[in-house]
């Protein structure tokens, strides 16, 4: 198939590029730094204002993977922007270019009426695709991922080193991290699979872990065998965080600590009908 991945230069992006060379798909990814891969076709280009119809030419399916985690209203990148007006931007250029086949990366936790404007912009994007788009789409929410560099348990590790390990609040919200290969596999076989059409799938690792198990996971994976955590309240960190989060180079934003605040969890194992997911191991983190 020729497949054209959006964001595909990215942390998941680079797994999905690979699952999808591994099936003998063309590949086109756009994004806006270069990708220097004989075996991949490399648009760049930036989603906000791009002609996106003319790289959708031709395409059998489309997989977007643009999203940002935080916002600079500075540079214009905001979640409405990036995570919605973007998505209307595909599905229109879609229809133009008579493409149908969309496979969409949201996240777990998105829901209406959810608390972080991340989620809540991720649930504007579903409800678009599912309801206005007349697309033949595949939704796919995964939990945090780990493995291949990842960002988050690369904070996690850091800050595992240190003396002492500043947690948000009792640390005992739950997750059920994702590998990374895993994700990638599963994206990639969706785009080709019709049984997938219409659904929405949340995934999620095998194994469920608190916020505090998840340092321990990450000390473990940089030589220490125990942290010595500091808890802190999320009211003081959310007052920081309002405070902090407009200086370059603040930890954690306002929207990071109400999604650290919440379970991030799933029973839906459907896809693991496709993918057996690899377990959580020191050495697979970050
Ligand atoms: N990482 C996780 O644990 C996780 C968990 C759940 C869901 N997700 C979702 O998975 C998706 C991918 O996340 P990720 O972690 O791979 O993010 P990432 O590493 O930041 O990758 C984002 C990709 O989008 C591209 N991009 C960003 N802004 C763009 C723009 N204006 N124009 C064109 N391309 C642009 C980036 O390339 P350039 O910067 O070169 O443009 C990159 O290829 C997101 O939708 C995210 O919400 C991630």
């Amino acid at each position: 198939m020729q497949i054209v991945v959006l964001g595909g230069s990215g942390y998941v992006g680079r797994a999905v590029q690979e699952a999808l060379l591994m099936r003998g798909h063309h590949l086109k990814v756009i994004a806006r730094h270069g990708l220097r891969d004989p075996n991949i076709q490399f648009v760049s280009g930036d989603v906000r204002d791009m002609d996106l119809m003319s790289p959708f030419d031709g395409a059998d399916a489309i997989i977007n993977l643009v999203g940002i985690i935080e916002e600079h209203p500075a540079q214009k990148i905001t979640f409405e922007l990036m995570h919605v007006e973007v998505v209307r931007r595909i599905i229109s250029a879609m229809s133009a270019a008579h493409v149908y086949r969309l496979v969409h990366m949201s996240a777990l936790g998105t829901r209406p009426g959810a608390r972080s404007r991340y989620h809540k912009t991720k649930w504007i994007a579903e409800d678009l695709i599912r309801h206005t788009s007349g697309l033949q789409y595949t939704i796919i929410r995964p939990s945090l991922l780990f493995g291949g560099g990842a960002p988050f348990f690369k904070m996690l590790q850091s800050q595992a080193k240190w003396p002492i390990t500043p947690i948000p609040g009792s640390g005992n919200t739950e997750f059920d991290p994702v590998y990374r290969t895993d994700v990638g596999r599963f994206v990639a076989m969706a785009a080709e699979c019709d049984e997938t059409i219409g659904e929405t799938f949340e995934i999620g690792g095998p194994d469920r872990f608190t916020l505090n198990a998840l340092y321990q996971k990450a000390a473990a994976s940089a030589g220490k065998n125990r942290i010595t955590p500091w808890h802190i309240s999320y009211r003081f960190m959310m007052n920081m965080a309002k405070i902090g989060e407009s200086l370059p180079g603040f930890p954690v934003s306002v929207d990071q600590l109400l999604m650290l605040g919440e379970n991030n969890t799933t029973n839906d194992h459907r896809w693991t009908k496709w993918v057996t997911p690899t377990r959580l191991k020191p050495s697979l983190i970050p």
